[in-house]
């Protein structure tokens, strides 16, 4: 039986109520530790620490992404009432990045700063005075389905890690900012006009590749 498979199994057995969260999470415990590996994000590391590294080198390269990209909207942003939060919103971006470099150091690790077309391409365009706030709002809706969504996946990465509690305190607090940042954006671009019906459309035809700029 495979990894994989048992951890599927396990997983299903959990969903259904049939084994409990602490005999889930015990489970999982023994799997990884028979497998000598870390299983996440579909892929097997080496170890937790190696699956930790990538996920922060992953993560911070789409915060720098987003601090960029956000301090310059502020810059050209027309609309009074949003500049601040935009300020707000890129300073937690930069922030983060500060953080996960520090936890990279911590964990030995290096951050390899990866060329990223489609991070390119969010900056610019959220940097262009020429774009209305109102695209700019609707080009990061429409990237995501919900906050909630969005932010599950960190989640369900967090409570994978047994052994790191710092990372794992670390990527809680992100996955929290991560989330009111995204609040914001819904709220924003409600209240200049934008329709969330329409902004779900276009993302369900794959008409934005839009990068939300915390991942
Ligand atoms: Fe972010």
């Amino acid at each position: 039986m495979t990894r994989e498979f048992e951890f599927t199994r396990l997983l299903r057995a959990y969903r259904k109520g049939i084994i409990s969260e602490q005999t889930f999470e015990a489970e999982m415990a023994l799997l990884e530790g028979n497998g000598g590996g870390f299983t996440a994000m579909g892929k097997t590391y080496g170890c937790e620490r190696d699956a930790i590294v990538a996920y922060i080198q992953r993560a911070r390269n789409g915060e720098a992404a987003g601090a960029a990209a956000l301090s310059n909207w502020a810059g050209v942003c027309k609309t009074d009432c949003m500049r601040s939060a935009l300020r707000t919103i890129a300073e937690r971006e930069a922030y983060h990045v500060r953080v996960m470099d520090r936890k990279l150091s911590d964990l030995g690790a290096q951050c390899e700063k990866a060329a990223d077309p489609e991070l390119d391409k969010f900056i610019s365009m959220q940097s262009d005075p020429n774009i209305s706030d109102l695209d700019k709002l609707r080009r990061i809706v429409s990237s995501f389905g919900n906050p909630e969504e969005i932010i599950k996946p960190i989640h369900d990465f967090v409570s994978l890690i047994k052994d790191d509690l710092d990372a794992k305190e670390m990527l809680t607090l992100w996955a929290e900012d991560e989330y009111s940042s995204l609040k914001w954006f819904v709220h924003a671009f409600t209240a200049l006009g934008g329709s969330l019906e329409e902004a779900g459309n276009a993302a369900a035809a794959g008409m934005s590749s839009a990068q939300a700029p915390q991942n």
